[in-house]
């Protein structure tokens, strides 16, 4: 959780190597261990006692990623809607560490999402921490990107049936949607699409809440330190218009490690972009590589 209203809570990520993964989670991004149950390993940034990340070996990409809800009554309101739409949902209830009630349905396209109630439901407090570590130590879990082949079929779904609203769109063909950033409450986007035709690979990125700059170049020292390049980045994104650096973690998926993102009132009309060679980056006429197309 953070101060704003960011509300992803959690994603669970599948990853080549445990081994590996565990070493990187915890030594260079300074995660730390919450629990583990059924070869799954539960990882927090450690600011408060949920976790944030969990991780099982095979293969790479979101097994699912949950959304927390802030009180019992909104997670029935959405078990209501989602119902009346015809989206068949799931009960997972205590079935993660610190999660008390879970809400499992599909995206359109097929991603597994969950709507979450949590324990440890206030804010972080940096001088109480839960847990104590070292390493690039992000404050908390950010947003997820998703690629999928219908971008605005996908993004009017968390329109619909879950209230959520559009701060910005991609199109560059009417009607096309290349990209879309959507929020639950007034964080800038706490889900965005990319669109893709690779079906098997649907993440983009998770991104991971910083301090500010000085904490991303802190946390590109140590990155360096330990052996990984930047994919791309550091720069600032024209939408959002967060601060960001990019690299892939050992595992094969795509972190962000992201700042400065903005909070929009709730009346904010969406924008509208149509020259995609206009949306990423602000500072320089720079291009990322071919790599950051692909999805894991
Ligand atoms: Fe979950
Ligand atoms: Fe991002």
């Amino acid at each position: 959780m953070s101060q704003t209203g960011q509300r992803l809570e959690h994603v669970q990520l599948n990853v080549k190597d445990m081994g590996k993964a565990l070493d990187f989670y915890q030594n260079v991004m300074g995660l730390v261990e919450i629990a583990r149950e059924n070869n799954v390993v539960y990882l927090g940034c450690g600011y408060d006692e949920n976790f944030d990340l969990a991780i099982m070996e095979g293969g790479t990409g979101i097994q699912h990623f949950a959304m927390r809800m802030d009180t019992e009554e909104e997670l029935e309101h959405y078990y209501h809607k989602l119902s009346t739409n015809g989206v068949k949902t799931e009960w997972h209830n205590g079935t993660e560490p610190g999660q008390e009630k879970g809400l499992r349905f599909h995206l359109p396209s097929g991603i597994a999402m969950e709507l979450a109630l949590v324990k440890d439901n206030r804010y972080l407090n940096p001088s109480r921490p839960a847990y104590r570590s070292n390493g690039l130590r992000p404050l908390n879990i950010d947003h997820i990107n998703i690629m999928c082949n219908n971008v605005k079929r996908d993004t009017k779904f968390l329109q619909n049936i879950l209230d959520y609203k559009i701060s910005d769109i991609v199109e560059p063909e009417e009607g096309f949607w290349a990209f879309s950033f959507t929020r639950a409450k007034d964080y800038h986007h706490d889900i965005a699409f990319v669109v893709t035709k690779d079906e098997a690979n649907t993440l983009h990125h998770i991104a991971w809440s910083m301090a500010n700059f000085e904490h991303i170049k802190v946390a590109c020292d140590i990155l360096a330190q330990s052996g990984y390049k930047l994919e791309f980045g550091p720069g600032r994104h024209p939408i959002g218009p967060n601060l960001y650096a990019y690299f892939q973690e050992p595992g094969g998926n795509r972190f962000e490690l992201i700042a400065e993102q903005s909070v929009l009132p709730a009346a904010a009309p969406t924008k509208i972009w149509t020259s995609m060679k206009d949306t990423l980056e602000e500072w320089s006429d720079v291009t990322p590589p071919a790599s950051f197309l692909k999805g894991s």
